[in-house]
């Protein structure tokens, strides 16, 4: 399904890892629309971090992490999402993609501000075909496809444990 984008107001765009190339043409896509764009971006180790001059380029303000410390914040991105979310109220999505038990912590945490949040579970995909059936997730209590009914979804409706026992 194409990937819906409108002007919202305020968004925050997460990514992770390779995640990070997933997010970018999103985060480009939500600033066209006219959108104030706040993003973070994480890697484990400042080497394995993506595209920063892109998502600096597609957003209003861009925050960096790496879990030991080599660029940017170090620590989580959750950590720089829970500031941005106490900051700016007004902020109405997130947009998370990264490694699963990322979108799981920082659909978590979106709950707790009511911040709608779109996670797309891409990783979990094989033939992408829709006949594998591999991709078979639980949102909201019922049986999805990610290649065909996804790849993006409310990550406050993913059953997260079920995906992270599949993936
Ligand atoms: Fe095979 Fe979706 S990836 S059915």
């Amino acid at each position: 399904q194409p990937t819906h984008l409108e002007k919202v107001g305020k968004v925050i765009c997460v990514g992770g890892g390779t995640g990070i190339a997933v997010l970018y043409p999103i985060t480009r896509g939500l600033k066209q629309a006219g959108n104030h764009v706040f993003s973070v971006i994480g890697a484990r180790t400042k080497d394995l971090l993506i595209l920063e001059d892109k998502m600096k380029a597609a957003s209003d303000e861009l925050m960096i992490c790496t879990d030991d410390g080599t660029y940017g914040h170090k620590g989580f991105v959750t950590e720089k999402l829970r500031e941005t979310l106490e900051k700016h109220k007004d902020i109405s999505l997130a947009v998370c993609i990264g490694p699963v038990p990322m979108m799981r912590a920082v659909s978590n945490l979106t709950r707790n501000y009511k911040v709608h949040t779109m996670v797309s579970l891409n990783t979990i995909m094989v033939d992408g075909t829709g006949m594998c059936g591999s991709c078979r997730v639980t949102i909201g209590g019922k049986n999805q496809f990610v290649c065909v009914d996804g790849p993006e979804f409310d990550g406050h409706e993913v059953d997260f444990e079920e995906l992270i026992r599949r993936n």
